[in-house]
């Protein structure tokens, strides 16, 4: 259903995932969709601006979405501190590690997930009656290792793909319900691109029960299934995108398991509190074909386990149904010989292939200021030189004006 290719396995394998006979989780690694939150943007005629559906305006998460956030907090402590005993239940710093995007819905979506995570036990409580304690959540701005950045390269990949025959098919298979679109919204989209944060309003607003009445059970369902996935394609669906788009997670992801095998100290738990781009990013980074929008709170879990002398990576993914039911699957890694986990090796040489350097990034991202004023340089350099040109013209045509009454454009002709 999710994805074709690293396709997710049946819950009977699921079931054969746990007893590790032997084996022994070391460090995991969390990558996890935000929750439930207000639109990304508005349009013309949109009934549900006002405070009165979204308190704290666009893009904000919302307490349907706190929860789904807990919730997903309660599952990493079932999972991470009950089934496997990967971390102690009270909190300790040098076990875990948090790191947000600098957005409010996850920020905000971290803290949820660690109030699930942590409540206080024994002398951790500081207030009676409360089920909560501080735990950092760092967050940078521009955060590179979750791709919070403008990348040229990456840019241009989608500008190709906006110029495909795939876009335009996709476009034209879409364009009856792009006219309605317009009808009954008063905008004047043109594509399947354009249409997306229209979708987005609609679903977020269907989360909340707040139905339009043009829009049919089928038409909101292609707003719900369809056009995310079809953006998340277009934004991050090939080997390159998902390099230029997260390159540097990859990058950190390697290093932190070779750290962990390596037995140098670090955190048994990392998590990163992020975006549906951020999912998708990393399974086309392992070679998916096409995946379904990642749903609030899903999370994908790489799970670095040692069985005696062998090092085993095993991914899982954790979504909700439609109806708000956890769903939790393992992914098979297409490139992995063995069904249910890749040996440390196969994994990393999956990784290398989209993990991003500081060199590439410079030279395929950023549009430095060095080659800005390159090209500021020789457009400089070639101004004074016609500058300089039409001045010695002036000149010499003032002194042989002095000089002779003839005109100057014959003293040209006559020179050459
Ligand atoms: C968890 O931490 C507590 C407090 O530091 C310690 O007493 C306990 O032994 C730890 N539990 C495990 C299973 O390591
Ligand atoms: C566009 O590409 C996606 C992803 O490969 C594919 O699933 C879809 O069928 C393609 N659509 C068209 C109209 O070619
Ligand atoms: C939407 O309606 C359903 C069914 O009546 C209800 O269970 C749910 O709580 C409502 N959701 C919100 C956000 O109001
Ligand atoms: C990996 O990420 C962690 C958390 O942000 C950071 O402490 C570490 O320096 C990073 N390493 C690399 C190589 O980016």
């Amino acid at each position: 259903m999710l994805l074709s290719n690293i396709c997710l396995v049946s819950n009977i394998i699921f079931l054969a995932f746990y007893p590790s006979n032997g084996a022994s989780l070391k460090k995991v690694i969390v990558v996890f969709r935000h929750g439930d939150r207000s639109p990304i943007g508005t349009y013309k005629n949109d009934p549900y601006i006002t405070e009165e559906y979204w308190p704290q305006g666009l893009l904000q998460l919302t307490q349907k979405g706190m929860y789904q956030e807990y919730n997903l907090g309660k599952f990493l402590k079932k999972r991470y501190m009950m089934n496997e005993n990967l971390l102690n239940s009270t909190y300790k710093k040098s076990e875990i590690f948090v790191e947000s995007t600098d957005t409010d819905r996850t920020l905000m979506s971290a803290q949820s997930v660690l109030n699930g995570l942590y409540p206080p036990v024994g002398n951790q409580i500081w207030r009676k009656g409360l089920d909560w304690q501080p735990i950092p959540v760092h967050t940078t701005t521009y955060d590179l290792i979750l791709g919070d950045y403008e990348c040229k390269a990456l840019a241009d990949a989608i500008s190709e793909t906006r110029k495909s025959k795939n876009f335009t098919e996709t476009t034209k298979m879409y364009k009856k319900f792009i006219n309605k679109i317009n009808t009954n919204t008063g905008e004047n989209y043109k594509t399947i691109e354009d249409i997306s944060p229209f979708c987005d309003n609609a679903f977020c607003n269907s989360q909340h029960n707040n139905t339009l009445k043009w829009l049919s059970h089928e038409e909101l369902e292609k707003c719900t299934d369809f056009v995310p996935a079809y953006d998340g394609w277009f934004q991050r669906g090939s080997e390159k995108k998902a390099k230029y788009g997260l390159g540097f997670f990859f990058a950190n992801m390697s290093e932190l398991f070779h750290n962990a095998k390596d037995h140098k100290i670090q955190r048994k738990l990392t998590l990163f509190s992020a975006h549906d781009t951020t999912i998708i990013s990393f399974f086309y980074g392992l070679g998916a074909k096409f995946v379904a929008q990642p749903t609030y709170s899903s999370a994908v879990m790489t799970e670095l386990w040692q069985d005696k002398n062998e090092w085993q990576i095993k991914l899982a993914y954790r979504t909700l149904s439609k109806d708000g039911k956890e769903i939790v699957k393992p992914v098979k890694v297409k490139g992995c010989s063995n069904s249910e986990f890749c040996s440390f090796d196969e994994f990393m040489k999956i990784i290398d292939k989209v993990k991003l350097t500081r060199d590439e990034y410079n030279d395929a991202c950023v549009e430095t200021e060095v080659k800005k004023l390159s090209v500021a340089t020789i457009i400089a350099i070639v101004a004074s030189i016609i500058i300089c040109l039409l001045a010695s013209f002036l000149v010499l045509s003032w002194l042989r004006r002095k000089s002779s009454p003839t005109p100057f454009y014959t003293a040209i002709h006559r020179g050459s």
